[in-house]
């Protein structure tokens, strides 16, 4: 057994020595021995500063296939065929019908290729076409229209119509179907819509193109759409977009992560050939190892932020790319100066600017209201002279957006950045341990933090209960810090858990919201989250604490440059955190105690400074029997807040905090 886990196992604040003994080292571990009850304190007429109304945010990237197989609403995987421009991939063919790419018969420069139908033995008792198994499934649901669009010409005289349909994987049924006529020996867009009936919820569905009559047919940018959040064409998926809204983010930093920078620079988030038409939007490979078709493009960020009142974070791409090639800072790197400041003017611009009349045609009318720009992401390589780039992409934006607030993402020396991205995935038992780091951030002329990416990584696909346990004694720092950390992400946010096999639908283990094609759900950290980001109040209070129960953690060996360092020694780590807001248009309280004990934890509240506190609130609580306990696809909602009434509050009440916790205490205060 883990050996915080078992020391969790024992009586609380009672005396325990243990010499435990690991393959590493032998190390001396202490739960904290105290008997008196923990005390939270709270000195409501000491405002040490303002919770940042943009603290809680989202960040994701096309990884886990987060976009594509997720949120963006398309249904058919590789709709482009370039995938693979060797070989056909996620389509099949069907009734003896032969298919190929041809390179020869390209829709445009973008999609330079088409997939070729050779159907020459088609008829009416064999219909012969293409088939596709959309992302791990196609969703059908009852009464619900679905929009297809293809591009396609024919040869041979092919006169006759296709029909469309989505029919179950066995075949046996065909939920819904539709004719498309008119073909000729021309590219045409052809659009039409499926109508399913009263059918019951299924996946195990694939969409098909066929014919009954020989012919060779061409096919490019085969598009099918269920029923998007707000309708939106190209639009969203509704439960994503929900639990999203949830959360109520305040912010989207995007488009990545890895995603912006890519594995080589012509692999990097090129977000001119993201907008526009979708045919002609060319696609590119994500560092993820899988290809996005750019469906889902600026445009389609721009729709997000705007559909759940977002601002965006603005990531742009600074000269790197992952296998450390960079661009030198001077004029070569010009072009990607000018290429971030195009950007900016396409989300801020209005429609006397070039690209603010360009998102304009994209359907975004109204300019976005831009604050934060990041440089890059990540740029922590030495040799990349991240300074010197980031100085030049700094006075650029400076001269032009003067007000813009602009973030580097890691030191840098040359310019003074407005804010610093900070990354951490950690351990439960590390995030706890650096729960408190930003109590003790010079405030005086110290650069303000973006925790840009963040997450307590145990479990998976998606974190279990310990992990929304670290994520909560963390975000009491972020929060009580809010002052200094004024933007905050989880990452990532999504994770297709169809195919969690090596090479399936998972890149990244442990992530906020799982689904496969037809359902979604939470993670315990998602609730976690969701209880942070909506219960908080503008003003952060002064705490103070004693008694507060202790472990021992051994801190992880490192390596550095590919050699194991020696274990950092031991410390003493707190195993209660909380911190407190109070909104100062009502005076309500938000109280956040977070239990990562295995047993019941009685605490003392006392609360100075206040002239009167109601006697009764309203307590939200996130529990779990263990730390490993969690949501799945199967059982979407084993945990998930529950709120109760809380009687008896004063100025100095106790509370007791089940095993595994996080508890938000409401309650009004003048
Ligand atoms: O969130 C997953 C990856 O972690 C991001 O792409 C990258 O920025 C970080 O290393």
């Amino acid at each position: 057994m883990h050996v915080i886990r078992m020391l969790r196992s024992l009586p609380s604040r009672q005396v325990v020595l243990l010499i435990a003994a690991t393959a590493f080292q032998t190390a001396s571990l202490f739960a904290q021995t105290n008997n008196e009850i923990p005390v939270l304190q709270i000195k409501a007429n000491q405002i040490t500063g303002w919770v940042s109304p943009t603290l809680y945010g989202l960040m994701t990237e096309e990884i886990n296939y987060s976009y594509e197989g997720g949120l963006y609403g398309e249904l058919i995987r590789n709709r482009t065929f370039k995938a693979n421009t060797n070989e056909v991939k996620y389509w099949s063919a069907t009734g003896g019908a032969e298919i190929s790419l041809d390179h020869g018969t390209p829709l445009n420069d973008a999609l330079n290729l088409s997939l070729k139908m050779d159907a020459s033995h088609a008829s009416k008792a064999s219909p012969a076409g293409i088939v596709n198994p959309g992302y791990w499934g196609i969703p059908v649901k009852p009464r619900a229209t679905y929009h297809v669009s293809f591009y396609a010409k024919a040869a041979n005289g092919f006169s006759d119509s296709l029909t469309v349909a989505i029919v179950s994987t066995n075949g046996r049924t065909t939920f819904a179907k539709a004719k498309v006529s008119g073909l000729t020996d021309e590219w045409k867009k052809f659009e039409t819509t499926l109508q399913t009936g009263r059918v019951s919820p299924s996946k195990d569905n694939q969409f098909t193109i066929t014919t009954t009559s020989p012919g060779t047919v061409w096919f490019q940018e085969v598009s099918l759409f269920p029923p998007t959040y707000k309708n939106r064409p190209n639009g969203r998926r509704p439960d994503l977009m929900a639990l999203l809204a949830g959360l109520q983010p305040k912010f989207l930093r995007f488009p990545g992560g890895n995603y912006l920078e890519g594995d080589h620079i012509n692999e990097r988030f090129d977000w001119k050939k993201t907008i526009g038409d979708q045919a002609a939007r060319p696609g590119h490979r994500s560092p993820w190892k899988y290809w996005s078709t750019d469906g889902f493009g600026l445009p389609e960020f721009l729709g997000w932020c705007e559909d759940l009142n977002m601002q965006p974070v603005l990531a742009v791409y600074a000269g790197y790319s992952l296998r450390h090639e960079y661009v030198k800072p001077g004029p070569n790197l010009q072009p990607y100066v000018q290429d971030a400041l195009d950007e900016i003017e396409y989300v801020t611009g209005d429609a006397s600017t070039k690209w603010g009349a360009q998102r304009i045609k994209d359907g975004h009318p109204k300019p976005l209201k831009l604050r934060y720009v990041e440089v890059g992401n990540e740029d922590w390589d030495t040799n990349s002279d991240y300074d010197g780039r980031f100085a030049q992409f700094y006075d650029a934006i400076k001269a032009r957006y003067p007000q813009l607030q602009i973030i580097a993402t890691t030191k840098v020396k040359s310019r003074t950045p407005d804010l610093l991205d900070e990354h951490y995935y950690r351990s439960e038992e590390e995030m706890e341990a650096h729960a408190l780091d930003y109590d003790s951030y010079p405030r005086t002329n110290h650069t303000k933090i973006f925790c840009g990416e963040w997450a307590t990584r145990v479990g998976s696909p998606t974190p279990n209960m310990a992990g929304a346990l670290g994520d909560s004694a963390w975000m009491t720092g972020l929060e009580r810090n809010s002052d200094l950390v004024l933007i905050s992400c989880y990452a990532p946010l999504f994770v297709n858990v169809s195919d969690l096999r090596p090479g399936g639908s998972m890149q990244w283990r442990t992530d906020l919201i799982g689904y496969d094609a037809l359902n979604s759900y939470g993670s315990p950290a998602y609730y976690a989250q969701k209880m942070f980001s909506t219960l908080h109040g503008d003003e952060i209070l002064a705490t103070d604490s004693q008694n507060i129960p202790t472990e021992m953690w051994q801190p992880p060996a490192r390596r550095r440059n590919g050699v194991e360092q020696p274990a950092p020694p031991p410390r003493q780590i707190r195993k209660i955190f909380f911190d407190a807001t109070r909104d100062s248009a009502s005076g309500t309280i938000f109280l956040k105690m977070v239990n990562t004990l295995g047993t019941p934890e009685t605490v003392k509240i006392e609360i100075s400074g206040a002239q009167s506190i109601a006697y009764t609130g309203i307590m939200t609580v996130l529990k779990a029997d263990k730390p490993d306990d969690t949501n799945s696809i199967q059982e979407p909602a084993k945990i998930r807040p529950a709120t109760e009434a809380a009687t008896s509050l004063s100025n100095d009440f106790t509370r007791t905090l089940p095993p595994y916790s996080v508890n938000i205490l409401e309650f009004k205060t003048r």
